[in-house]
C-alpha cells in the first residue's frame, strides 16, 4: 500500500518500488523471473548507450520495453480517453516556421538565457514529476545532478520520490532549484513546508493549480486492476489503488484565487517569486498577472487532468495573437508534448521564457539514469541551436513571433494578425 507524502515532503521507504537498473542493485538472492520480466531484462541487456539515443522519443520507445509495468503505467498514463495528451504533440506539430535567410551570426548557435531571473544554459527545464524512483532506484537525485551538469533548472514535485535535503545537497553550488507546491488540506503544513523549501534555497514556488479532482488515469487504474484470480482470493481486501490516486491524499482540491492571495501573503516572510502551473486559458493569464504573481506555466499536467483541455502551444498563440502585452506583466512558459528541439523553438518564438519537459526526464532516468537526463537535455541543446541556425537566428533573444505561425500559406484568415 503506498502513502502520500507526510507534511514535509518526505515520501515513505515503500516509494522504492524496486531498483530496475542492474548496475546500481545491490547483490540480491536469485529470484525466479516472470515472462514479462525476463523480456524486460533481455530488452535492458539489448538497449544502447545513452550517447546513442538520437531523438528525445528513443528514450520513451526504450523505457516502454524495460520500464515495469506500475513504473511505465504511471509515467506514460493520461486522462480519460487521452485527447488531450494527443493533442499536445499534435497542435504542437501544426505550427511551422518562417525561415529568414542571410542573416548575420547565423551559425553561432546560442541557447543560453534567462528565465524567472535565472540564467539557463539553454532555455529547458525539468517540469516537475512525481515518483522518479518508480525508473530508477537513485529516483530525482538523478534529476538534480543531471540539471546541474547541463545548467538547467529543475523543478521538483511536491510528490517526489527522494527527500528534499537529498535533493538539495545533490545540487551544485550554483544550481537553482525550484519547489513545486500542492496546497495541503493542513494549511499550517503548507506554510513549514514554504519557509523549508526558501531556507533550504529554493529559487521559486511553483503552484500547482490543475489538478482540481483526482482525474481517471487509465493505463495507471488498468495497471492496478486485480486480475479475476486475484480479486476472488481478496474479495474482503480494500480496491488496490492507482499511483496517482495513492499518493494525493493529503491534497486540497477545494481552492480559489483567495488561495493564490494566500500564498501571496506567506510570501511576505518570503523573497520566492511565485509561478502559477497549469493556466489553460488567455483570461486566466490576465487573472494570474492581476493577482501579482512572476509567472506562468500554460501547462495541462501533460493531459494527465481535464481531457480535452488545449494544447498550450495553442493558448501560447492565442496570447501572442490576442493579448501580447501580457508578455510583459507576467513570463509565461509552456510545457506538455515538448519533444524536440524545434518544439521548443516555436514555442519561445510566440514568446515563451521557456519550456519544459516531463515524461522525458521520467522516461531517460528509467532507461540510463542521471546519463540518460544529461543525454535528453544534450538532444534539446543540440536542435535547439541548429534549429535556430537554419532560420537565420543566432540567440534566443532574437527569437520573434513573425518567424512561427499556423501551418499552409498565411492568407486571409490563416494570416497571424502579430505578423507586420
Ligand atoms: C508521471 C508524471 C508525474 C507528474 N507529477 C507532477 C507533479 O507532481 N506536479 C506537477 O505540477 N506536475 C506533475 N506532472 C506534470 C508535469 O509537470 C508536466 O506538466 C507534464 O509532464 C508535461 O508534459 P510532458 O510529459 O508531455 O512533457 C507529472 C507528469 C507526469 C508524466
Amino acid at each position: 500500500m503506498l502513502h502520500p507524502p507526510d507534511a514535509l515532503g518526505t515520501l515513505p521507504t515503500e516509494y522504492c518500488l524496486g531498483p530496475v537498473d542492474p548496475e546500481t542493485l545491490p547483490a540480491q538472492e536469485e529470484e525466479e523471473l516472470s515472462e514479462a520480466e525476463q523480456l524486460r531484462q533481455q530488452a535492458r541487456e539489448n538497449m544502447p548507450p545513452a550517447e546513442n539515443m538520437v531523438m528525445v522519443q528513443d528514450f520513451e520507445d526504450w523505457a516502454q520495453k524495460v520500464l515495469s509495468e506500475t513504473a511505465w503505467a504511471y509515467y506514460r498514463s493520461a486522462a480519460d480517453e487521452e485527447m488531450t495528451f494527443t493533442e499536445n504533440r499534435d497542435a504542437l506539430r501544426r505550427y511551422f516556421f518562417r525561415p529568414r535567410i542571410l542573416q548575420k551570426n547565423s551559425t553561432e548557435g546560442i541557447t543560453e538565457t534567462t528565465f524567472m531571473g535565472i540564467p539557463t544554459s539553454v532555455p529547458i527545464f525539468i517540469s516537475p514529476a512525481a515518483m522518479a524512483k518508480l525508473g530508477h532506484p537513485l529516483g530525482e537525485v538523478n534529476l538534480t545532478k543531471a540539471a546541474g551538469e547541463c545548467g538547467i533548472v529543475q523543478m521538483i514535485s511536491a510528490n517526489a520520490s527522494c527527500g528534499l535535503e537529498e535533493m538539495f545537497e545533490a545540487k551544485r553550488e550554483d544550481q537553482s532549484l525550484i519547489y513545486q507546491l500542492y496546497l495541503n488540506k493542513d494549511r499550517a503544513a503548507s506554510e513549514t513546508l514554504i519557509q523549508k523549501v526558501e531556507k533550504l534555497g529554493a529559487k521559486a514556488i511553483v503552484f500547482t493549480v490543475d489538478v482540481m479532482w483526482q482525474s481517471k488515469r487509465t493505463m495507471d487504474v488498468r495497471a492496478k486492476l486485480p486480475s479475476p484470480a486475484e480479486a476472488a482470493a481478496a474479495a474482503a481486501a480494500p480496491a488496490p489503488a492507482s499511483v496517482s490516486h495513492a499518493i494525493s491524499g493529503y491534497q486540497d482540491y477545494n481552492l480559489t484565487w483567495s488561495d493564490l492571495a494566500f500564498i501571496r501573503l506567506l510570501k511576505k516572510n518570503t523573497k520566492l517569486p511565485i509561478i502559477v502551473k497549469g493556466v489553460q486559458s488567455v483570461e486566466d493569464v490576465q487573472l494570474c498577472a492581476d493577482h501579482g504573481v512572476q509567472g506562468v506555466i500554460l501547462s495541462n499536467h501533460g493531459g494527465r487532468q481535464a481531457d480535452y483541455s488545449p494544447a498550450p502551444i495553442d493558448i501560447l498563440y492565442e496570447v501572442r495573437s490576442l493579448r501580447p502585452e501580457l508578455f510583459d506583466k507576467v513570463e509565461i512558459m509552456i510545457d506538455g508534448g515538448i519533444r524536440t528541439g524545434a518544439d521548443a523553438v516555436k514555442a519561445l518564438a510566440l514568446g515563451a521564457k521557456a519550456v519544459g519537459i516531463g515524461r522525458p526526464a521520467l522516461y531517460a532516468n528509467g532507461t540510463h539514469g542521471e546519463e540518460g537526463v544529461k543525454r535528453v537535455i544534450n538532444i534539446f541543446q543540440e536542435e535547439i541551436a541548429s534549429t535556430m541556425r537554419n532560420i537565420g537566428v543566432s540567440k534566443i533573444q532574437d527569437l520573434k513571433p513573425e518567424m512561427v505561425g499556423p501551418a499552409g500559406p498565411w492568407v486571409g484568415r490563416n494570416r497571424p494578425p502579430y505578423v507586420p
